[in-house]
């Protein structure tokens, strides 16, 4: 069979840029895989709104959700709705009816994702996640495949693409926060609640998913430290800029003496450090792998385009060798006695 039929859970700024991706560069696709992606099913909420994106009359929306696993024809779900409830019932019935699962969801991942790998593991099934962590950037397949044969020394980061934006444009066009987070909401970076984004814990449910990557240990979400930017003014930021530091939300985790110590919080980054010169809705992660040594990655971290590509990438690994069970062995870790992280950038 060469046609691959899509389920895909949501069409708002993911869901519409991955029927974009598949427009533009399905040809493409099909010669480089030998098959047809075609979108069959769109749940949503609301089947009157008006839709940025026409997938075309082969693709019917629906506002009910057994229509994603009950049909025998689909072969992957895609779940890009968001939420930690309803996506999660969507996911596990998914895996039940024996269909691969591929989502950008880190909030449900980070918090609730434990049992859905695992019975990903049982039925021999894959539940994929690249789109979840730094959009366009493919941190999740280069720490999963690339660098497996290393040891992360440390994993340090901006991880929030609408934060990031803020704090760019506070910098470079003096906007005030709440202009720039205006914008950075109309171009489909935030959240559906932006507070995720500007309290640190869309960049915390990231730093999970990097961390059971990169050590095979589950974080528990709730002792992770975290402390957002929401308290940031315009005059903090030309003061910072003044002194030659650039403000930004990081994430970090490393290990130390077989505990994990991790958390998310603002930091002055001299100028002259690359990550201080990430701007944008630009995400950037930098690996220190004991093998490979110091890695560093930058691109697009949200928006419609560069998602896409991310959870089109699941999609084609899927395709090409049908899904492996994920990483379902990890272990619990040790946690530092004190929960206060020194920047180490
Ligand atoms: P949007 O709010 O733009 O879209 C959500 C879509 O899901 C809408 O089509 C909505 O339907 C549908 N939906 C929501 N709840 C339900 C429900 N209960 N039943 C049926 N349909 C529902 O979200 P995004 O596209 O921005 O984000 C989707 C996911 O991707 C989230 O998990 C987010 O964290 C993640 N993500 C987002 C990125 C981004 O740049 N925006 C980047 C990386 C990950 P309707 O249109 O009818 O309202
Ligand atoms: N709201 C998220 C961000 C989307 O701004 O980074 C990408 O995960």
């Amino acid at each position: 069979n060469d046609v691959i039929r899509l389920g895909l859970a949501g069409f708002g700024t993911v869901g519409s840029g991955v029927a974009k991706v598949i427009a533009e560069n399905g040809e493409l696709i099909r010669r480089r895989t030998g098959k047809r992606l075609h979108i069959k099913t769109v749940l949503v909420r609301n089947l009157t709104k008006a839709r940025a994106f026409d997938p075309g009359q082969e693709t019917s929306f629906t506002s009910d959700p057994s229509r994603l696993w009950a049909d025998p024809e689909i072969d992957i779900v895609v779940e890009l709705m968001g939420g930690t409830t309803t996506a999660y019932d969507i996911i596990e019935a998914s895996l039940n009816a024996g269909k691969h699962v591929v989502t950008a969801n880190k909030a449900l991942l980070a918090e609730r994702g434990r049992p859905l790998f695992q019975l990903a593991g049982e039925k021999g099934l894959g539940l994929y996640y690249e789109a979840s962590v730094a959009g366009g950037i493919p941190i999740v397949q280069t720490l999963k495949e690339s660098l497996a044969a290393n040891r992360i020394e440390k994993i340090v980061g901006i991880l929030n693409g609408t934060a990031n934006y803020v704090l760019s444009e506070m910098t470079t066009s003096n906007l005030e926060f709440e202009t720039a987070l205006e914008q950075a909401k109309l171009l489909g970076y935030a959240e559906a609640d932006p507070t995720l984004d500007i309290e640190g814990i869309d960049a915390a449910h990231k730093l999970i998913m990097l961390i059971r990557l990169a050590y095979g240990a589950h974080y528990p979400f709730e002792q992770l430290p975290v402390t957002g930017i929401s308290g940031v003014t315009s005059e903090d930021i030309r003061l910072v800029y003044e002194f030659g530091y650039r403000l930004k939300l990081i994430g970090q985790a490393r290990e130390v003496d077989g505990k994990i110590e991790a958390g998310v919080f603002p930091a002055l980054v001299k100028y002259t450090y690359l990550l201080a010169r990430v701007g944008g809705n630009y995400n950037a992660v930098r690996v220190e792998a004991n093998a490979a040594g110091p890695l560093m990655f930058s691109g697009q971290g949200a928006g419609g385009l560069p998602t896409g590509s991310a959870v089109l990438a699941d999609i084609l690994s899927l395709v090409k060798c049908c899904g492996k069970p994920d990483n379902t062995g990890f272990t619990e870790i040790a946690l530092p006695d004190a929960d206060i992280l020194d920047p180490d950038l």
